[in-house]
């Protein structure tokens, strides 16, 4: 191979810049010309792409966000804007892609693949949502921004004696939220994976309080959904003042940790090695510092568990 190509697709996440850092300037140790498409999948099909050089990627691996751009790119679900795509790809004469995202990217990633070009993923998402990874880029990042808004709303929850409901992002999945709950120290973690039980909630708020908490914070992961009525039924049957704040996307945004940029560095390069090596339709997994290739579809034909040691867990802690 001697030309390859990077992009960002989907919801951003911290660490992305760190992995296309990674990428482009592993492809160029080894001798490879590196392009960057701009806006995801969108960027193929409109022929938005430029080469890299070593500078390109200076100073970007301490920023949030993705300097290529992202898009959650519809033309592409379409059979119709994946050839377009891989139009561009023929007319630069380039040889393989490296698609850094989420699931959505990775779906778009398989099926691109399958028109001839070779495609390894990158998992980028704060949901850390993707099977057959410990880790998603992002998602420690998240982690630590959630826990920076827990330590400040619990100052006012204390001050106030009120119980306050944040609500996390996660689209589906609750990893999250648990990994923020039980490192924030949350009376009640309600996540889609698990049944919602608001009497439990109520029973955990009046046992703290019966033995002197001042505060109560219950993390909500956003796929449960009715964060409002759910706020409103703590409210009515607590008779306590009781306040939802929603994170939203302060969680997407940010420096990243120590954690992603090197998730990001080691993923990225060796998302270019696999590629090298003839690897295709894979994704960078890690298990603890070690990074894997799996293939794409069997980490998409399956949801990631929670870990249901730490759900008990955080219930028992924070009694
Ligand atoms: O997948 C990342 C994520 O932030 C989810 O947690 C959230 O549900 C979704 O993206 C929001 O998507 P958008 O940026 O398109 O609003």
């Amino acid at each position: 191979m001697k030309k390859i190509a990077v992009l960002t697709s989907g919801g951003d996440a911290p660490g992305m810049n760190a992995a296309i850092r990674s990428v482009v300037r592993t492809a160029i140790y080894h001798g490879v010309k590196i392009y960057g498409v701009k806006r995801g999948y969108c960027g193929l099909i409109e022929d938005d792409l430029s080469e890299m050089n070593l500078g390109s990627v200076s100073d970007i691996i301490h920023r949030g966000g993705t300097i290529l751009g992202t898009a959650r790119c519809k033309e592409f679900y379409d059979e119709a804007g994946r050839r377009q795509a891989y139009e561009t790809m023929r007319k630069h004469r380039i040889e393989g892609l490296i698609a850094i995202g989420g699931d959505g990217t990775f779906a778009g990633a398989l099926k691109f693949d399958a028109l001839g070009i070779p495609v390894i993923a990158v998992p980028g998402t704060i949901d850390n949502d993707i099977a057959l990874t410990d880790r998603t880029i992002g998602f420690d990042t998240a982690v630590d921004t959630i826990l920076d808004a827990i330590n400040k709303i619990r100052d006012t929850a204390t001050s106030h004696g009120r119980i306050f409901v944040i609500e996390v992002m996660g689209r589906h999945s609750g990893v999250l939220a648990l990994t923020a709950g039980l490192a924030g120290g949350a009376e009640s973690i309600l996540i889609p994976e698990m049944p919602l039980d608001i009497g439990q909630v109520v029973a955990n708020i009046k046992r703290g309080l019966s033995r002197g908490k001042k505060h109560s914070i219950i993390l909500i992961a956003e796929g449960v959904g009715g964060s409002q009525e759910i706020t409103k039924q703590i409210e009515q049957m607590t008779q306590l003042e009781t306040r939802l704040t929603i994170l939203g996307y302060l969680q997407r945004g940010g420096t990243p940790t120590g954690e992603d940029r090197n998730l990001a560095s080691r993923m990225g390069a060796v998302a270019v090695e696999m590629l090298l090596a003839g690897e295709r339709a894979k994704m960078t997994a890690s298990a603890g510092d070690i990074i894997n290739g799996i293939p794409i579809a069997e980490a998409l034909a399956q949801k990631k568990e929670i870990n249901y040691e730490d759900y008990q867990l955080a219930g028992i802690l924070s009694r």
